[in-house]
């Protein structure tokens, strides 16, 4: 859709013939400034709004990190709304990072790890996404833009000035190879040089940089973005991380907390839910031969958890310190605060030791909340919203036009936006190696590249995925929510009498296959309406009407998903078929997409 469509769908009250009526065509900011350019202004609009972004690494909503965050729960849970489908598209800090501030998939950045050549800051910079990301975009639309913490993975000590990020007016980062070592971080503060604060804990001087940043965004009378992404509750990490070649050198241990919060939770455990360290193995592939943990790992891992919720505690600080600097400069009326993770994480599920980068729930789903003017308090939400449609949400919320290259959709914040219909799927994927994290980690398990899809509909709720070894992953998580049986034919829990919708499975892994096929590798619009693709007639925008028998030809004769090779990076001529077929009603039948 070119951007002269979209900027019609941001005006009020143009009718929309296409059938689906998702939020596209309310995509007007909050507040009744009107976003198009030219249009008529009859009044002043109103100061753009304020806009913090507290961005936490690696933190879990599965394990219930959240319980243990009192000012999260008064600030935000209590005042505002926690959307609980929102996942992530790639379960990796840096891909991750850079798909937040791009508003586009890891297959349309090429930022697809933590290092290069595949990632990392080097590889965000060769992209050309230092000129061409959310920052730069915000001051040109007139904010001034501030951040603290981690930004980036390989963002460190010797290049951080060749060249410097560009797009803040104050910034203050976490560099490499001092990021996640929790007493001895490295900060590095606008053009200055880094310092390492020796013996300090990196959340103690985050909070005062935080503090001293919204004096500066306050002070300045201008509308501001600020960004606050602490380390914790990351492992803490020592040894040169951002180099590939060092990185069997390199030594995981628990987080770190502040002194103050060591003694905290004595008798906290990983929550004993059914996929925790299970009896029977679970998933394909490398997951599929780990071992049931034993009692040494167990506790290990129970203690890894505690100091994870310990970390948190000054994370939770930093929140209400930010509250009250915004109470007491009134301009809490005026802000949106945003609280989220870069991906979510795993502590003994599936007899997983510490460790994110897989599909499964506990790291793909990560806590998302927001607050502000308009926003319901203490609210849930259940639309599926994703990390790609945080980027469009900004831009909808600073009133300005959505770029043709965004991959996402303005989520939807006001909860009468909420009740209209939205798309049902997330495209995950990822690619490379998965590292095990706490004392007894650093073994990586190479070969885990994988795309898949979770869909999330009334009365459905799947999880489908294809590895770069060609095994496959099917789970019902309305009947197996840990997602421990999986359901593909040829594995174990498979059984032909199961249905999905009334559907046999060979029906529905068709449907699946082929809506996966186009969002692997689709780009803007096509991500977020892919049954289009498909169905270029209008007739098919969810599931079930996708499973109709009359389409079963059809979807016979797509070419499935599947992979020619492992590779640690989005080799295309590794990734197998690129394109898929659409049915047409008249004419001949099914013709490629152009
Ligand atoms: C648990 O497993 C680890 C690694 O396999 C091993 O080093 C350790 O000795 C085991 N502990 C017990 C109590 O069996
Ligand atoms: C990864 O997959 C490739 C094939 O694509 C295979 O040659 C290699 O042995 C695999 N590596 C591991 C560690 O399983
Ligand atoms: C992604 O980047 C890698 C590393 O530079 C490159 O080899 C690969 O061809 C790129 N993939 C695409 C699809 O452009």
């Amino acid at each position: 859709m070119g951007l002269a469509l979209r900027n019609i769908l941001l005006c009020a009250g143009v009718a929309y013939a296409v059938p689906w009526t998702g939020t596209a065509n309310d995509q007007k900011p909050l507040d009744p400034r009107p976003s198009r350019e030219g249009a008529l202004k009859i009044e002043s609009p109103p100061q753009k709004p304020n806009i913090i972004f507290i961005l936490t690494d690696d933190q879990d909503i599965e394990m219930n990190s959240l319980d243990y965050m009192p000012f999260v729960q008064k600030h935000l849970l209590d005042k505002g709304t926690l959307f609980r489908n929102h996942f992530v598209t790639t379960a990796l800090c840096c891909p991750s990072r850079v798909s937040l501030w791009t508003g586009r998939h890891s297959h349309n950045t090429n930022v697809t790890d933590v290092n290069p050549p595949y990632g990392g800051y080097p590889k965000f910079v060769s992209q050309g996404f230092n000129e061409n990301f959310l920052p730069v975009w915000l001051q040109q639309a007139g904010y001034n833009t501030y951040y603290t913490g981690k930004l980036f993975n390989a963002h460190t000590t010797k290049n951080y000035n060749n060249p410097h990020v560009k797009g803040f007016t104050g910034s203050d980062f976490l560099l490499d190879p001092w990021t996640y070592n929790y007493l001895n971080p490295a900060y590095q503060r606008n053009q200055e040089p880094p310092i390492i604060y020796h013996g300090q804990h990196t959340l103690d001087i985050l909070i005062d940089k935080a503090n001293a940043l919204l004096d500066d965004a306050i002070a300045s009378e201008k509308p501001f973005f600020l960004g606050v992404a602490p380390v914790a509750p990351h492992s803490n990490v020592e040894g040169d991380i951002s180099d590939i070649n060092e990185i069997d050198q390199v030594k995981f241990s628990e987080p770190v907390p502040l002194k103050r919060h060591a003694h905290l939770f004595p008798d906290a455990k990983v929550p004993r839910t059914p996929h925790f360290n299970p009896d029977k193995p679970s998933g394909v592939n490398w997951i599929a031969e780990r071992p049931q943990l034993n009692k040494t790992w167990v506790d290990h891992n129970d203690y890894y958890y505690r100091q994870r919720l310990r970390a948190l505690q000054g994370v939770d600080e930093l929140i209400d310190g930010i509250f009250k600097r915004l109470e007491e400069n009134g301009q809490l009326e005026n802000t949106y605060i945003f609280y989220t993770a870069d991906n979510g994480f795993h502590v003994s599920q599936h007899r997983l030791n510490p460790g994110k980068e897989c599909g499964f729930e506990d790291d793909i789903r990560v806590p998302f909340i927001v607050r502000g003017p308009g926003i319901s308090e203490g609210a849930i939400s259940k639309v599926v919203t994703t990390h790609i449609d945080v980027a469009p949400t900004i831009f909808e919320l600073a009133g300005i036009p959505l770029r043709e290259d965004f991959d996402g959709l303005s989520i939807p914040l006001e909860k009468l936006k909420q009740e209209r219909k939205r798309h049902e799927h997330v495209n995950v994927e990822y690619w490379g190696f998965a590292v095990e994290e706490g004392s007894y980690g650093g073994t990586l398990f190479w070969n885990n590249t994988y795309k898949a899809l979770r869909i999330i509909g009334e009365n459905y709720n799947l999880y489908y995925s294809v590895w770069c070894n060609n095994e496959h992953q099917l789970y019902d998580l309305t009947s197996d929510p840990y997602q421990l049986r999986n359901i593909y034919p040829g594995y174990a829990d498979h059984d032909s009498s199961i249905t999905v919708l009334g559907a046999p499975l060979t029906r529905v892994i068709d449907r699946l296959d082929s809506l996966l096929l186009v969002l692997k590798s689709c780009k803007g619009t096509v991500c977020v309406k892919p049954w289009e693709k498909l169905h270029p007639d209008g007739d098919v925008e969810t599931l079930p009407e996708a499973l109709q028998k009359e389409y079963d030809a059809f979807y016979k004769h797509q070419e499935s998903v599947r992979f020619d090779r492992c590779e640690a990076g989005y080799i295309l001529d590794a990734e197998g078929p690129q394109d898929a077929l659409s049915y047409t009603r008249h004419g001949i039948h099914w013709s490629h997409w152009v």
